[in-house]
């Protein structure tokens, strides 16, 4: 018997209407994509860019990032936007394209100072989220929204409620990395850099400190007040081992280990120095050690080793998935297409923007 071909129609497609313009490309319009062919033209554009990342970035990678440099750097200008970037972004964004690079604190400080009104945080969301809070007036773009944080995502508003219930009075410290949702359950934040001196600003013995473990413990090492923790981590950091750096060391003895507090404690046991990536990097280029072990994401030992051609860097080279989100062709994208823009409930906001705001007011 012949097979019989059932020929059904196909259904009809529903008219794809475009999508509705947000506030930001409302207000400052799309603009054309530039032209991002690799010509001699764009090569002695961005010479003094590439003399700054030559020892991290090889020469034949070069064509690639250098018309979008050269086409960020003019869209910005046209734009009146900022860049912001983190210590953990990758040469081409940290040395290229940012106009501030920093740690969460001093981003979190120059988002509240900047003068322009549009913000492109390279980041991930909850630095953009701090940029917003701090910045209600001024448009924030983050090239991909979907670039997270493990340690945010450990913690949601209701845990902090319950939390606060079950230790009625006892002030609540939160890390900035972490949602608006739960910054509006806190009473002031903290970051790495400045961990013990917010909660002993507080002058009490006992505080919820949230979301990071591995930070509370390493904040409890160095204050009498007690804190209260929970088991948030970051996944990049909690790889590390302690035994991994005792291998670099009974290698060679004389090779200096510096350390980000989001390690567990046996990884901290072993450091020489402890501290935000921007006092890391500060430790590095004052100290100018002979050899190096920077225990953290690993595009920051490439952005310190483009300034500190003297130091050698071992890398245990753990990557944040999240900060990689972040590429030239997505801030490209920002910049033409006015996205993603960052939006905050505005009930959330204003409870959120208290906490930062207290933290960026406490004296350094
Ligand atoms: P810093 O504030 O030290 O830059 O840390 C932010 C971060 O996310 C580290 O993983
Ligand atoms: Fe979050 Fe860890 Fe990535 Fe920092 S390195 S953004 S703490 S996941």
């Amino acid at each position: 018997m012949e097979a019989q071909l059932a020929l059904r129609p196909a259904p009809a497609s529903p008219l794809r209407s475009p999508a509705p313009l947000t506030p930001a490309q409302q207000r400052y319009g799309l603009l054309p994509m530039p032209d991002l062919a690799w010509t001699p033209a764009v090569e002695r554009a961005t010479a003094h860019l590439y003399d700054k990342v030559r020892d991290v970035i090889p020469s034949v990678e070069w064509p690639f990032f250098a018309p979008y440099v050269k086409a960020i750097n003019e869209l910005k200008a046209q734009r009146g936007a900022v860049i912001l970037a983190h210590n953990y972004q990758t040469p081409e964004i940290f040395h290229c394209v940012a106009d501030v690079v920093g740690d969460s604190l001093q981003l979190a400080r120059r988002a509240a100072e900047a003068e322009q009104d549009i913000i492109v945080q390279c980041g991930v969301h909850f630095m953009a989220e701090t940029s917003k809070l701090l910045s209600p007036d001024k448009t924030v773009l983050i090239p991909d929204s979907r670039a997270g944080c493990s340690l945010a995502a450990s913690i949601t508003g209701a845990d902090v409620r319950l939390l606060k219930q079950r230790y009625p009075g006892v002030p609540v410290v939160t890390y900035v990395n972490s949602s608006a949702d739960v910054k509006a359950e806190t009473d002031i934040c903290c970051t790495s850099s400045n961990a013990v001196q917010v909660v002993e600003s507080l002058g009490v013995d006992r505080v919820i400190f949230l979301p990071d473990e591995y930070l509370g413990q390493y904040v409890q090492s160095q204050t009498r007040v007690r804190l209260i923790l929970w088991k948030g981590h970051c996944e990049v950091h909690e790889r590390f081992t302690g035994a991994e750096l005792r291998a670099y060391r009974e290698a060679d003895p004389s090779i200096q280990i510096i350390a980000h507090p989001e390690c567990p404690p046996d990884v901290l046991a072993e450091a020489d120095f402890t501290g935000s990536t921007a006092h890391m990097i500060d430790w590095v280029k004052s100290r100018q050690p002979r050899r190096v072990v920077m225990v953290t994401e690993c595009s920051m030992a490439d952005n310190v080793a483009a300034e500190a051609p003297r130091v050698e860097f071992v890398r245990p080279c753990n990557l944040c998935p999240h900060m990689k989100r972040i590429t030239l062709p997505k801030i490209l994208d920002s910049l033409v297409n006015m996205r993603e823009e960052v939006l905050i409930d505005p009930a959330i906001a204003e409870r959120a923007r208290l906490p930062i705001e207290r933290m960026v007011n406490l004296k350094a």
